[in-house]
């Protein structure tokens, strides 16, 4: 059986992240969507809360787990057996970033684990979590950006918080 990773922060899942994760479905019999558990950070959503998006968002999808991970994402992908990392590419401003993770992950890995990018889709080229995160906190239109349950989620959060401390 072929399995895949995505990982990421997904702090919110984005319709650019459901793109990457619905053409990477189809190239594999498995893929696992990771969620980060980053304590380093401050995220908007903990991470059940990104873990239950995520599931509600690609329930559809068979053959997509969601699952959470902390640590090495090659650590966890070498208990989990898994070879290869999916990521997304928005433009060459991303490349530089996740051509490092990816070449540290081989190596750290000894070459057991590489990293397939996916271009995003051109109508989401311009989405970032981070971006969805600011236009919420000052009452802009997000229904392009993520689904129903994930804006009425966020809108929760801005309800009775000062964001502007946690955008990221
Ligand atoms: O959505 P993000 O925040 O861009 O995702 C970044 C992620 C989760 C892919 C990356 O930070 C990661 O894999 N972190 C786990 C720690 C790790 O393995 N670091 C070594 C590679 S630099």
């Amino acid at each position: 059986m072929k399995a895949a990773i995505y990982p990421g922060s997904f702090d919110p899942v984005t319709y650019g992240h459901i793109d990457v994760i619905k053409r990477a479905a189809e190239m594999f019999d498995e893929l696992i969507v990771s969620v980060l558990d980053n304590k380093a950070k401050t995220p908007l959503f903990s991470v059940d809360e990104r873990v239950k998006m995520l599931q509600d968002v690609t329930k559809e999808i068979s053959n997509v787990k969601v699952e959470s991970f902390s640590g090495l994402l090659v650590d966890y992908a070498g208990r989990k057996n898994v070879h290869v990392s999916v990521r997304g590419l928005r433009a060459v401003t991303d490349f530089e970033y996740e051509l490092q993770i990816a070449q540290t992950n081989r190596l750290l890995s000894k070459g057991k684990l590489d990293t397939i990018f996916l271009t995003t889709s051109l109508e989401y080229a311009y989405l970032s979590s981070s971006s969805v995160k600011e236009i919420a906190s000052f009452g802009g239109d997000i229904s392009l950006c993520v689904p129903p349950l994930v804006a009425d989620m966020i809108h929760e959060k801005f309800k009775d918080t000062d964001m502007t401390t946690i955008i990221e």
